[in-house]
C-alpha cells in the first residue's frame, strides 16, 4: 500500500499513545523503514506488520486497531489532508455512500499504482443501504467498519453498522448494512 497508509498508522499511534510508543511498535514490527514517503508504494506486508505490532504492544485486539484506524483515516487523513476530495464524495452520508463505488477513481489520479477496494451498493432505502465490499486483500473487514463509522461521525449522523455476510463464513465478499437516523 502507498506510504500514506503507513504514515497514517504512525500518526494515529503518535497522537494517541505518544512518540516513544511508536518507536517501540516500529521496532516490534520488524519493519526496517526510517520514514514513509506518501506517494511511494510499499509491500502490503509492511502495513499488516505495523497494525499487528500496534495490537501486540498496546494489547488491543487487531479488530479494534483496524476499526480505530478506519475512523482515523476518514476523520484525520481524509478530512484534514484530502478535504476537497472528501467533500466531492457527497453532501450527505447517503450520497457519499451511493458514490462510494467510484470514490477511488479520483484517488487513482493521485496514486496511479493504487490497488483500490471495490464497492457496490444495493437495497437503497430512505435510512439505510447495503455496502458490498470486494478486495484482493484479506482481513480488512473491521477497517471497513471503522471507515463507515468514521463517515457517520464526519456527517454527524448516528449510524448502526451490521455485517450481513463475510468472507470468514465462505462468502465471496462482505456486505455491510448501514442505517442512520
Ligand atoms: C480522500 C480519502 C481517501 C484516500 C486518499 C484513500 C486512499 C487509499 C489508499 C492510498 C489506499 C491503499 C491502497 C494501495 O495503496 O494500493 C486505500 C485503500 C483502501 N481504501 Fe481508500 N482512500 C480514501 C477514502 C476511503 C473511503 C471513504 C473508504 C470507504 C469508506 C475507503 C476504503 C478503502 C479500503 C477498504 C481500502 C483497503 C484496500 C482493500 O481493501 O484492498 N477509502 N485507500
Amino acid at each position: 500500500m502507498y506510504g500514506i497508509v503507513n504514515k497514517a498508522i504512525e500518526d494515529l499511534v503518535k497522537a494517541n499513545f505518544g512518540n516513544e510508543k511508536w518507536e517501540i511498535i516500529k521496532a516490534n514490527s520488524g519493519v526496517d523503514v526510517d520514514f514513509f514517503v506518501s506517494n511511494e508504494p510499499y509491500d502490503d506486508d509492511i502495513t499488516y506488520k505495523l497494525a499487528g505490532a500496534v495490537s501486540e504492544v498496546m494489547k488491543m485486539p487487531i479488530e479494534d486497531v483496524l476499526h480505530a484506524f478506519g475512523e482515523w483515516w476518514v476523520l484525520k487523513t481524509g478530512k484534514e489532508k484530502y478535504g476537497g476530495l472528501m467533500m466531492a464524495g457527497g453532501s450527505n452520508l447517503k450520497d457519499f455512500l451511493i458514490n462510494l463505488p467510484i470514490f477511488h477513481n479520483r484517488i487513482m489520479l493521485i496514486y496511479p499504482k493504487l490497488t483500490p477496494p471495490e464497492f457496490k451498493v444495493s437495497d437503497i432505502q430512505e435510512n439505510s443501504i447495503h455496502i458490498h465490499y470486494f478486495s484482493k486483500r484479506e482481513g480488512l473487514q473491521e477497517f471497513v467498519r471503522g471507515l463507515l463509522s468514521g463517515l457517520g461521525k464526519m456527517y454527524e449522523v448516528p449510524v448502526e453498522i451490521k455485517l450481513l455476510q463475510s468472507r470468514n463464513e465462505g462468502n465471496h465478499h462482505e456486505i455491510f448494512k448501514i442505517s442512520w437516523t
